[in-house]
């Protein structure tokens, strides 16, 4: 089932259109990305899904209700931890939750086991007598995502969930949010310019650059297709090193990158010239011993379509 539409979402902020056309699907227990450089607009996206901003005009629909007109019962079934989440520092982790528990009206005994349950599933449980103030970022971080949780939501909204965290915890803090989805079913919606960490929580993306969808789709379908390099590693019997002018003569041919003294890795502008690349090699004397396509990577598509650079 659609569980959010976004249709020809435009906005304008300050004179000027930052969301120019905006449209993507997320299914039900889809692991979903929104990627792209710095002011592409992905927290303006998310604050219409929200229905802190309204569209100027397109729609948007959360299990076939439209945001603006159906708020309550579209903020009952989202959670969000947003780009930089404010706990209060003087209270303990668990005044935290029960604060935030009220906002939602869940109270007593419910409120209780609600705030053990999301606080096991962050791992925090034997945390919540700590003053928030006194934990590191990466708990803290553990602290809102748990709080976002905490209305046991159906979809779950994490704007730059790991930004500011070191390598280490910003891996461990990634392998909870998949949990969330792959264990316990969450619908996800993640905002990030962070390549490995759309690949390792993310099966579908839309790419956004200047406020527009650049690619969308299935991750592994997105990087078959919209490819333009194709790298192949091609293994010899022959040495090869003193050979690699023999690519330099195709046009076909953009780059050649000699690995060892008997392997390339080549670089080609249409997957299927191939064969006629390893057909020249064999006639020029350079015997075969293996030829394997190398698989794009999301780091290969996105440098193609948003540059290695966002806004101007
Ligand atoms: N309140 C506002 N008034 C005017 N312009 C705004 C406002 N909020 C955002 N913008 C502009 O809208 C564009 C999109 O911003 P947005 O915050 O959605 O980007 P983002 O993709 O979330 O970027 P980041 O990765 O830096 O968080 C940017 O050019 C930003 O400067
Ligand atoms: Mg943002």
């Amino acid at each position: 089932m659609d569980l959010v539409v976004v249709e020809n979402l435009r906005k304008f902020l300050g004179g000027r259109l930052v969301l120019d056309n905006i449209s993507f699907v997320v299914d039900e227990g889809e692991a979903f990305c929104l990627l792209g450089p710095n002011g592409a607009g992905k927290t303006t996206t998310v604050r219409v899904l929200l229905g802190i901003y309204r569209p100027d005009s397109g729609r948007v629909m959360v299990k076939g209700l439209d945001v603006h007109e159906n708020l309550s019962e579209v903020k009952r079934v989202i959670g969000y931890l947003p780009e930089t989440p404010s706990l209060y520092d003087r209270l303990t982790v668990y005044r935290n939750l029960e604060f935030y528990g009220h906002l939602f009206d869940i109270r007593g005994g419910e409120l209780d086991s609600r705030i053990r349950e999301v606080s096991r599933l962050l791992g925090i449980e034997d945390r919540l007598n700590e003053l928030v103030g006194r934990l590191s970022k990466g708990l803290r971080q553990r602290v809102a995502i748990a709080r976002a949780i905490l209305n046991n939501p159906e979809i779950l909204i994490l704007d730059q969930p790991t930004s500011d965290l070191d390598p280490g915890m910003a891996h461990s803090i990634r392998s909870t949010i998949r949990e969330l989805n792959t264990d316990g079913g969450l619908t996800l919606i993640v905002c990030t310019h962070n390549l490995q960490e759309a690949e390792f929580i993310c099966s579908k993306v839309a790419i956004i650059n200047r406020g527009r969808v650049v690619g969308y789709g299935d991750i592994k379908e997105l990087k078959r297709r919209l490819v333009k390099i194709h790298k192949f590693h091609i293994e010899t019997l022959d040495p090869i090193r003193n050979k690699v002018h023999l690519f330099s003569e195709l046009d076909y041919v953009i780059g050649a990158e000699v690995t060892s003294d008997y392997s390339v890795i080549v670089s080609l502008n249409r997957k299927d010239l191939i064969s006629d690349l390893i057909t020249l090699m064999i006639s020029r004397g350079l015997r075969i011993f293996e030829v394997r396509y190398v698989e794009p990577s999301l780091e290969d598509v996105y440098l193609d379509l948003v540059g290695g650079h966002g806004e101007a």
